[in-house]
C-alpha cells in the first residue's frame, strides 16, 4: 500500500531542497553553463568531472558514472538508508519528517531485517566469548597464536570459536529469544531432516565475521584447524548477506582506502588480517577468486587505484585478470602486486614483514605491464612458435586495454623482444578489437556494463539525446513511438530507460524524470542521472529528433551488413549458389536502407 501522504512530503522535500547548496557543504562547485562544477567526492581526481544540474535536481560524475538525486547523494556520501537521508535532509531545512505509514509486508520485511542482524550480532558475541572466556576455545587460542594472531587483533577483527557441539549456539540464541526459524534464515542453524528443531550450522571452527559497511555482522565464515574439507564454511545466501557486495573488513578499511585514494584487494581473511594487522589498512578481501562489479563499484567510490594480490597461482589465472580489466574499464587504475613463489599475502608478510609487502606494492606494475610479462614468462620464445605464444597470450590484453600511449610502449617493447615488425603485432591486435565489437554488437543488455563501452560514441550520444528531449518535451514521444522501438536502442540501461519511459506515457503519464527514476534498477537510473545533466540545445528540436533517430537505426543496420556478406562467403565457399545470392541480395538491400536514410 502506498502512503500518498509521505510521498507527497518526499516530494515536496527534493524539489523544495536546493541539491547545489548541499552538494557544496561537501564538494566546491563552480558554476559552468548550466550546471555546476567540482571534483567527485566519490573518487579521486583533479580534474572535475562531476556535475550537478540545479533545475533537475541531479548530480553526475563522468569519471566513475556515480550519479543521483539530492537524496542519493546523502545516502552514497554518508553510508545512509534512505530514510536517513530524508532524515538529514529534512533537518538541514528544518521542516518535520512526517510518520510514514507502512505497509504491512514492509513492517514485515524490515522486522525479519532487524531480527536477522540482530541473531547474527548476538552470534558473533557468543562465539567470540568462546573463544577469549571459555574452556571450549583453547585449541583455537594456540591455533591462531600459532599462526601470529594476537590479542589485539582477536578483538579488532571480533574472532571466535564455534563449539565442537550440535547444538551450543542454538541453545545460547534460543535461551534470549531467537527463533529456530530466525537461526535457520540468519544461516547460523540448519533444519533437522525428518525431526523438528535445528542444529548449529558452525562446529569446531575459528569464527570470522562478515560486516557491512556500517559494522554490521551479516555473516560469517568459519575455518577448521585441521586439515579436513571444506577448508571455510561461509554464510550462504540471505536476506542480509548477499556475497556479490560483501568485501571483508571493508568497514575497518573505509576511512584508510578514502585517506589513500587506493585499496588494496586480496583473496583471504587471514590475508586480510595480516595486512591489517602489519599497518596496511586500506586493505579488503573478496572471500573467493571472483572480483565482482558490485565490489568494484563499491571501491571505485572511495578509491582511483586498485592493487590486487592475489595468491600467484590464482592471478595468473586468465580468468582473473579478465575480471580485472573489468575493473579497469570502471575508469580504475589496476595494479597487481605479483607475489613471488607461490605464496599468498598472509605467508608472505610473516615471512617478510609488512615493509616488504609495500615494497611490492611500490613496484607492482599496472595491469597491461603485468598480463605482457606474464606473457614472455610462459613461454620460450628464441623459436617461432614460443613467439607465436606470447603473441596469443598478450594480444587479448593489448586489444582491451584503454590506454595508447601504454599499449604503444608495449607494442615497440614486445616487437624489439621477440623480433617481430611493429606492424604484425598491430594488424593482430585490430583482429582482436574488430572480432570484439562484433561480439558485443550481438550481445543484448545483460551485459550492458560492456556494450556501453564500446557502443560508437556517436550512438551512445544519439540514443542520450533522444531520451533527454522526450522528457523534455513530453508531446514527441509517440513520434518516436512509432519510429523506433525499444530493441533499436543498443546500450542496456537507455533501452530499459526508453522503454519505461514509453510504458509510462502509454499508461497515461507524462513522464518526469524523477518519478522515472524511483521506478528503474540503480544502473539505469545512474543512466538517466547522466542524461538529466547534459547540456542541450533545445531549438529546432524536431530536425535533432530525426537526426538522433537515424544515428540510432543506421548503428543497428551496420553490422548487419556484415553479417550477411560473411554468410554469402561462406555459401560461396560451400559452393550453395541459391543462398549466397540470398545473402548478398540481402546484405545490399541493407545498404540501400542505410542510404536512404542518410538521403532523407
Ligand atoms: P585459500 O585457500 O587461499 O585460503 O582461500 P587462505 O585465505 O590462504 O586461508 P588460510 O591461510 O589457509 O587459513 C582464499 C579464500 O577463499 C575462500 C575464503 O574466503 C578464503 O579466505 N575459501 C577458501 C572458501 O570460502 N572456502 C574454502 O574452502 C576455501
Ligand atoms: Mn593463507
Amino acid at each position: 500500500m502506498k502512503d500518498a501522504v509521505f510521498d507527497d512530503f518526499i516530494d515536496r522535500l527534493r524539489s523544495q531542497s536546493d541539491i547545489v547548496s548541499v552538494i557544496s557543504e561537501y564538494v566546491p562547485l563552480k558554476k559552468r553553463g548550466k550546471n555546476y562544477w567540482g571534483c567527485c567526492p566519490f573518487h579521486h581526481e583533479k580534474t572535475p568531472s562531476f556535475s550537478v544540474t540545479p533545475d533537475k535536481g541531479f548530480f553526475y560524475c563522468f569519471g566513475c558514472q556515480t550519479g543521483g538525486n539530492v537524496f542519493n547523494f546523502l545516502m552514497k556520501l554518508e553510508n545512509l538508508t534512505f530514510m536517513e537521508a530524508v532524515k538529514k535532509l529534512a533537518a538541514k531545512m528544518n521542516v518535520p519528517v512526517p510518520e510514514k505509514e507502512k505497509s504491512e509486508h514492509e513492517r514485515q520485511v524490515e522486522r525479519e531485517m532487524a531480527g536477522l542482524l540482530k541473531a547474527n550480532a548476538t552470534a558473533s558475541d557468543f562465539f567470540h566469548s568462546c573463544l577469549t572466556k571459555t574452556g571450549y576455545g583453547k585449541e583455537a587460542r594456540e591455533y591462531l597464536r600459532g599462526r601470529g594472531i594476537d590479542d589485539e587483533t582477536i578483538a579488532t577483527f571480533r574472532l571466535g570459536f564455534a563449539p565442537k557441539a550440535w547444538d551450543k549456539l542454538t541453545v545460547a540464541l534460543t535461551g534470549r529469544g531467537f527463533t529456530a526459524e530466525t537461526l535457520a534464515k540468519a544461516g547460523l542453524a540448519v533444519a533437522r531432516t525428518g525431526g523438528d528443531g535445528v542444529y548449529d550450522r558452525f562446529r569446531d571452527r575459528i569464527m570470522f565475521p562478515i560486516a557491512d559497511a556500517r559494522g554490521r555482522v551479516i555473516g560469517f565464515g568459519g575455518r577448521v584447524m585441521d586439515g579436513s574439507q571444506p577448508k571455510y564454511l561461509n554464510t550462504s545466501e540471505t536476506p542480509v548477506f548477499n556475497k556479490r557486495y560483501v568485501l571483508y573488513g571493508f568497514d575497518l578499511a573505509y576511512q584508510a582506502i578514502k585517506q589513500a585514494g587506493r585499496a588494496i584487494v586480496v583473496e583471504g581473511y587471514m590475508d586480510l588480517i595480516a595486512l591489517h594487522a602489519g599497518g596496511i589498512k586500506n586493505a579488503v578481501a573478496s572471500l573467493g577468486t571472483s572480483f565482482t562489479l558490485e565490489q568494484a563499484r563499491q571501491l571505485a567510490r572511495n578509491a582511483s587505484e586498485i592493487y590486487f594480490a592475489y595468491d600467484s597461482d590464482a592471478a595468473g589465472q586468465n580468468a582473473t585478470l579478465r575480471a580485472l580489466a573489468t575493473v579497469r574499464a570502471l575508469g580504475l587504475s589496476v595494479r597487481v602486486i605479483a607475489l613471488p613463489d607461490g605464496k599468498d599475502p598472509d605467508e608472505f608478510i610473516r615471512k617478510h614483514g609488512a615493509d616488504a609487502f609495500r615494497t611490492l606494492m611500490d613496484q607492482a606494475p599496472a595491469l597491461l605491464a603485468y598480463q605482457v610479462s606474464q606473457a614472455l614468462q610462459a613461454h620460450d620464445y628464441s623459436g617461432a612458435s614460443g613467439k607465436m605464444g606470447v603473441l596469443a597470450q598478450a594480444i587479448p590484453a593489448l586489444a582491451e586495454a584503454p590506454d595508447l600511449a601504454e599499449v604503444n610502449e608495449h607494442i615497440r617493447m614486445l616487437s624489439q623482444t621477440l623480433g617481430i615488425h611493429e606492424e604484425d603485432i598491430r594488424r593482430e591486435i585490430r583482429k582482436v578489437q574488430q572480432k570484439d565489437k562484433a561480439a558485443n554488437r550481438g550481445q543484448n543488455s545483460s551485459n550492458a556494463f560492456n556494450l556501453s563501452q564500446k557502443l560508437a560514441p556517436k550512438t551512445v550520444a544519439a540514443e542520450r539525446q533522444l531520451i533527454r528531449l522526450m522528457l523534455e518535451d513530453g508531446s514527441i514521444i509517440p513520434y518516436v513511438q512509432a519510429e523506433l522501438n525499444g530493441e533499436d536502442i543498443q546500450g542496456g540501461e537507455r533501452k530499459t530507460i526508453i522503454n519505461s519511459l514509453f510504458t509510462a506515457y502509454n499508461m497515461g503519464k507524462s513522464p518526469a524524470a524523477d518519478s522515472l527514476a524511483i521506478s528503474l534498477p540503480e544502473s539505469a537510473a545512474t543512466e538517466l542521472s547522466n542524461i538529466m545533466v547534459m547540456e542541450i540545445q533545445l531549438s529546432d528540436i524536431s530536425r535533432v529528433v530525426d537526426d538522433c533517430i537515424r544515428i540510432i537505426r543506421v548503428a543497428r543496420l551496420e553490422p548487419l551488413i556484415m553479417v550477411h556478406s560473411q554468410r554469402a562467403e561462406e555459401f560461396l565457399r560451400l559452393g550453395d549458389e541459391s543462398n549466397y545470392r540470398q545473402e548478398l541480395a540481402e546484405s545490399q538491400r541493407i545498404k540501400d536502407e542505410i542510404s536512404k536514410l542518410h538521403h532523407s
